[in-house]
Order: structure tokens, then sequence, then C-alpha cells
């Protein structure tokens, strides 16, 4: 399963937008981020994977904070790298088509309030309990026609009512009404049960890799 590399720099580009850190610098073979974190300098992302060209990059990097992300399985993404770099969880590349409406609107559960916040080029949903604490949350920023989904959670105790399914309808519809035709995403085991359900398609894997602290 490759990865489609339009697809993988609208999510790099979205995911820059949703976290308000510099836009993507094309690398040649992929992107760069610098997110000026202490914990997350740098990544670099890849919709494919040159073995060599990513070793050598790999064993340029210093830590703490650099990671590199490929659209492949993690056991691909492993034998490319210097032994100094240690792998995060699998995550998954997904995506869903948006239509000119997206969803219908969402039926808010009892008992929660769905907000929907504008800021700039991105969409931020809340759902409230009654008491006013945030129940559920996520975002989605536009990219040209895409909308990037970033952020869904919902809080451990208010899982399985249906309030990731609200924040996600109420996203998608809208980033529809915004413009954006196709949304993307990169989900966790657990977001991927959810946005299964709700009809996106497995895109690519994404394949994580870290440098360890204390490794030159
Ligand atoms: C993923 C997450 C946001 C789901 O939120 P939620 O409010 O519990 O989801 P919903 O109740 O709306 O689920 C709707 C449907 O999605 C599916 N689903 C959601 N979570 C699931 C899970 N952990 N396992 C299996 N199916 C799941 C089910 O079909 C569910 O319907 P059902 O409860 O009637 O079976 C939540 O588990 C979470 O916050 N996880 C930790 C953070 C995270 O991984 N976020 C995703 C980042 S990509």
């Amino acid at each position: 399963m490759s990865a489609d590399p339009e697809v993988v720099r609208a999510w790099v580009e979205g995911w820059a937008l949703s976290r308000q850190v510099p836009a993507p610098v094309a690398t040649g073979q992929g992107w760069r981020v610098d997110v000026g974190l202490p914990e997350h300098r740098v990544r670099y992302v890849f919709a494919d994977l040159d073995l060599a060209a990513v070793r050598k990059l790999a064993e340029s990097l210093e830590p703490p904070g650099a990671f590199i992300k490929a659209c492949v399985g993690s056991e691909q993404l492993a034998a490319s790298l210097p032994a100094s770099w240690g792998l995060e969880p699998l995550h998954y590349m997904m995506t869903a088509e948006l239509g000119r409406e997206g969803p219908k609107p969402p039926e808010t559960p009892k008992g929660y309030e769905l907000t929907l916040d504008r800021q700039g080029q991105v969409i931020v949903a809340a759902l409230r309990d009654t008491s006013g604490e945030i129940a559920a949350s996520g975002r989605i920023a536009l990219a040209g026609s895409s909308g990037i989904v970033d952020q869904v959670v919902t809080h451990i105790d208010h899982r399985r009512r249906g309030l990731g399914r609200v924040i996600m309808q109420g996203l998608e519809r809208a980033a529809a009404r915004s413009g954006a035709t196709t949304a993307i995403l990169v989900a966790t085991d657990d977001g991927k049960a959810l946005y299964s359900a709700l009809g996106w398609d497995l895109h690519a894997p994404l394949a994580t890799a870290a440098i360890r602290a204390g490794s030159t």
C-alpha cells in the first residue's frame, strides 16, 4: 500500500497549521517541519522510503526531539535506521470524501453542547457537559481543498457515548461548508476504530521513529 505524495503533503501542511508551527519545507524526498519544542524539535515526513537517504538523514540528526515518519510499516522504517533510533507505535493515515455539505448535522447526545469555533484556517470543535467541562474535542485545519483532522479526544469518563462521532461529524460538515472536499488524518488504534465506523478509508500506515535521548 503506497501513499499518494499529494495526500501526505496536504496532511503535513494541515498538521503544521493546526499546531501553529512554521509551514513545512520541501526537502526533495519529503518534508521537514521545524516544530521548535524541546521534546519535538524537528520532524521529517516521507510518503515513501529511500533507505539510503533516510539512513544518511538519521545519522546526521542530533538528539533530542528529532522524529522521522514514513508511510511504511514499522519494520521497514526500522531497517533503514541506526541503533540510536527507536520506534514509536504505528499509526494510520486515513482519508474521507466530504461531498458538498459533509455529513448531516450531528445529533448531540442529551447533556452535552457542541460548539464550533473558526480560528483562522482552523475550526475547533468542543463538546461540554452540563458543568461546562470539555468532554470531547477536536480540530480540522483547512489546507487548499483538504481538511486535516487533528487532536480528536474524548475524556476517558465520557467514552463510547457517541461524542467522538459528534466531534467528527461537526468538523467534517464545517470543513465541507468551508470548501474542503477531502479530509485526511493520522489515527491511533482507538482513532482508527472510530474513523472506520464513520466510513473513513485506510490510506497508508505511518511509522514513526525518534532519536533516543543520550545518543550521539
Ligand atoms: C478515539 C476516541 C476519540 C473515540 O471517542 P468516543 O467518544 O469514545 O467515540 P464514540 O463513542 O463516538 O464511538 C463511535 C463508534 O466508533 C467506534 N469506536 C470508537 N472507539 C472505539 C474503540 N476504542 N474500539 C472499538 N471501536 C471504537 C465504535 O463503532 C463506536 O460505536 P459504539 O460505541 O456504538 O460501538 C477516544 O477513544 C479517545 O479519546 N482515545 C484516546 C485519544 C485518541 O487516540 N484519539 C484519536 C487520535 S487519532
